[in-house]
């Protein structure tokens, strides 16, 4: 039995509400597999080491599209929830994103808004900049989250944008309070031209996708995926980590949680449109024929392939670009 909420559909479509309500059900499934408990627990511990310190610490979480940084960051932050006390709403963790472009100005601008400023677009670079820290202070945020740090890098001219890094580099100096930044890995770029950030953000922490070498990388994502199996929005279990549908799914994802949550999300979509209780492999095949991968032209759909060899195919994928 998986979800007590849902009921049986014994073969009868699920209605579009009820679809819909699978796929956000699906959209929120998080698993803290073991290199997202690492990251939580080194949030928790930079929080706790500086509440009241002289020296708040500092990290850097970088790591490619997909891999689940923004999942662990956004958690984080939802488990420390907003209050009212005192007319002051209470901010405990402050989570952000750098706007595309980044400024001085637009980068204050944003943090203003995610502290709930409703003028945060008003007055100058500095004005801004002060209302930050004192809201800071009155909000009584506790550690500060810059996410998709990469927007500090000009997209067309690959330029850092040197003036909106500075400003960052002497916010967290002003502030006082433990800052977590986190980009794509090309972000570490940033640290090249800006020494002082560097020297602030000596701790930096890679976050890579599953890997499928070792019997215990194996080990790892088959429980990635049993754990989310029983967190589907079925009654029945769809046996994704099975052996053989494992290797399938790493082959198709190539250890992504973001291509393994959307070929199950439009499974799940597939499987209750047509009335199944669970997943099965016509659903995944159909499933992994609406995705498109630029980077991989050549991958083929393992699903439904009886003799389904996942070294095989990564080799002939291979060959293929090699010799195209
Ligand atoms: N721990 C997890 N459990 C379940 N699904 C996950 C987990 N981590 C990531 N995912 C899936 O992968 C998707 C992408 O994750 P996320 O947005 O956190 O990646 P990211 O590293 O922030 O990528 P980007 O650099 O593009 O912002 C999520 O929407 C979710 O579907
Ligand atoms: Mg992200």
């Amino acid at each position: 039995m998986n979800n007590l909420t849902y009921e049986n559909l014994n073969g009868f479509p699920a209605s579009p509400t009820e679809v819909k309500k699978r796929r956000e059900h699906v959209k929120a499934i998080i698993i803290s597999h073991p290199r997202y408990t690492s990251i939580y627990n080194k949030l928790e511990e930079i929080h706790f080491y500086s509440k009241g310190s002289i020296h708040a610490d500092s990290l850097f979480l970088y790591g490619n599209t997909g891999v689940g940084k923004t999942t662990i960051l956004e958690e984080y932050r939802n488990n420390f929830e907003r209050y009212i006390k005192d007319g002051y709403t209470i901010v405990p963790v402050l989570y952000n994103k750098v706007p595309v472009g980044a400024t001085p100005k637009s980068v204050a601008s944003s943090l203003l808004r995610s502290l709930g400023d409703p003028a945060y677009d008003k007055g100058t670079e500095n004005s801004q900049t002060a209302r930050l820290l004192h809201f800071i202070k009155a909000c009584q945020v506790e550690m500060i989250i810059i996410d998709e740090f990469q927007h500090l890098i000009d997209r067309e001219t690959k330029h850092v944008l040197n003036k909106a890094s500075d400003w960052i580099k002497s916010f967290c100096d002003n502030a006082g309070i433990p800052i977590i930044l986190c980009g794509m890995p090309e972000s570490s770029k940033i640290f090249d031209h800006n020494d002082q950030l560097d020297r602030r953000f000596s701790e930096k922490i890679e976050m890579d996708g599953f890997n499928y070498i070792t019997k215990e990388n194996q080990i790892e994502f088959r429980a990635f995926l049993k754990n989310m199996d029983e967190k589907l929005p079925f009654n029945m279990n769809s046996n994704l980590a099975n052996k053989k549908l494992a290797d399938k799914l790493f082959y198709a994802s190539k250890g992504n949680p973001y291509y393994v949550n959307k070929i199950i999300l439009e499974a799940t979509t597939i499987a209750a449109k047509s009335g199944g209780d669970f997943i099965d492999e016509n659903h995944l095949y159909d499933a992994f024929t609406m995705i498109k991968i630029s980077k991989r032209p050549y991958i083929t759909n393992p699903f439904g392939k009886e003799n389904f060899n996942i070294l095989n195919a990564f080799e002939r994928e291979e060959r293929k670009e090699f010799y195209n």
